[in-house]
């Protein structure tokens, strides 16, 4: 058979590797690490096979088992003592974010990232303080028994510019604890914006910020919420989050972002979103970031526990495929699993 194009010529073994386009790195990727300052003992994370919430004296241990297998970086999230409708826990020097980066970053050599939001740290559990006049949790619940679900939803907006002044504090505590990176996750109209100014005027110009750019209201982020207890008690996030139906809305977000300083930009979830990825590669040189969430990581393990997918070959084409798609770095809580593998 005289066939000119045989494609399957660069498929041999020995060729293969030399015209792979792709490839997966342990500095590629991220590890999110949970720390729980309710707790004096390690709390297995149930949707999420091999995590734990830590307490902050285990905090140290933990990062050092993931720099063994070869991940640089984590990205830190916090489990408030005690929580209100400001969130103020957010900010205080003596806070679990605060302390595990003092303790993490003075005793290891991991980069620190921290996430920047209020939804762990409110009583209500949404990413903001709420507009004047729309009531705590409390009242929310108590006058819930006389309202339908649907009407309490439409009253809950965060009120975006008391969330700036919240988060200019929180981003100041974290690079004042020695916090590495910070990663602002709120979707907050001009937060990359103050948190540049803040972080400049108070000596950190060195901070990196990494923004959430085109983060999307998403069901994926189930499993999440349960590991930092940090789902809204009502209503949901819609008008803040993204919009799943909207792909050109992303560059302008992230355009924005762009102009306020941002330096990495993310897309979140990350597998049901790489035209997302893609777009961003093209349209950006900055960084590109993907955080691929916690149900991307539950589905494949549930899915493995059943017999049926293969969790290590299917968790490797994924992680794949998002840096395929246009991703430098990978968020994702198969970060030490795939390093240690690779
Ligand atoms: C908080 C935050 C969320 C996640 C990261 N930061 C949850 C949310 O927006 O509800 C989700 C991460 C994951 O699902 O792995 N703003």
């Amino acid at each position: 058979m005289d066939l000119t194009h045989r494609p399957r010529r660069l498929r041999q073994d020995r060729i293969r590797g030399l015209v792979s386009e792709t490839s997966l790195e342990p500095s590629d990727l991220i590890a999110p690490v949970f720390v729980d300052a309710t707790t004096d003992e390690r709390i297995p994370i149930e949707s999420m096979p091999g995590h734990e919430r830590v307490p902050v004296e285990e905090a140290v241990t933990r990062v050092e088992e993931v720099l063994e297998t070869g991940v640089g970086a984590v990205m830190l999230f916090g489990i408030p003592g005690s929580k209100d409708p400001g969130g103020s826990r957010a900010w205080a020097d003596d806070g679990v974010i605060q302390e595990a980066t003092r303790r993490i970053t003075g005793e290891t050599d991991a980069y620190v990232i921290t996430d920047v939001c209020l939804c762990e740290y409110t009583d209500h559990g949404h990413c903001g303080p709420l507009e004047a006049g729309l009531e705590t949790a409390h009242d929310h619940a108590a006058r819930g028994a006389e309202r339908d679900p649907a009407d309490r939803e439409a009253t809950v907006t965060v009120d975006n510019d008391a969330t700036l002044t919240a988060l200019e504090r929180i981003v100041t505590s974290h690079a004042a604890a020695g916090a590495d990176m910070v990663a602002p996750s709120g979707m907050m109209d001009g937060m990359v914006g103050v948190i540049r100014e803040a972080l400049d005027r108070e000596g950190y110009e060195h901070v990196p910020v990494m923004s959430y750019a085109a983060k999307y209201r998403s069901a994926f982020y189930g499993p999440f919420r349960d590991a930092a207890d940090g789902a809204p008690a009502f209503g949901d996030r819609r008008h803040y989050q993204m919009d799943p139906a909207n792909r050109r809305e992303a560059l302008r977000e992230v355009s924005l972002d762009v102009e306020e300083g941002a330096d990495v930009l993310m897309v979140k979830p990350a597998l049901p979103y790489l035209d997302i990825v893609s777009d961003l590669r093209r349209e950006f040189d900055h960084p590109i970031a993907a955080y691929n969430v916690s149900g991307e990581y539950a589905m494949l393990h549930a899915a493995a526990e059943k017999g049926w997918l293969d969790l290590e070959s299917t968790a490797l084409e994924s992680l794949l495929s998002i840096k395929r798609a246009g991703a430098d770095l990978i968020l994702t809580y198969f970060a030490e699993d795939v390093a240690d593998r690779l």
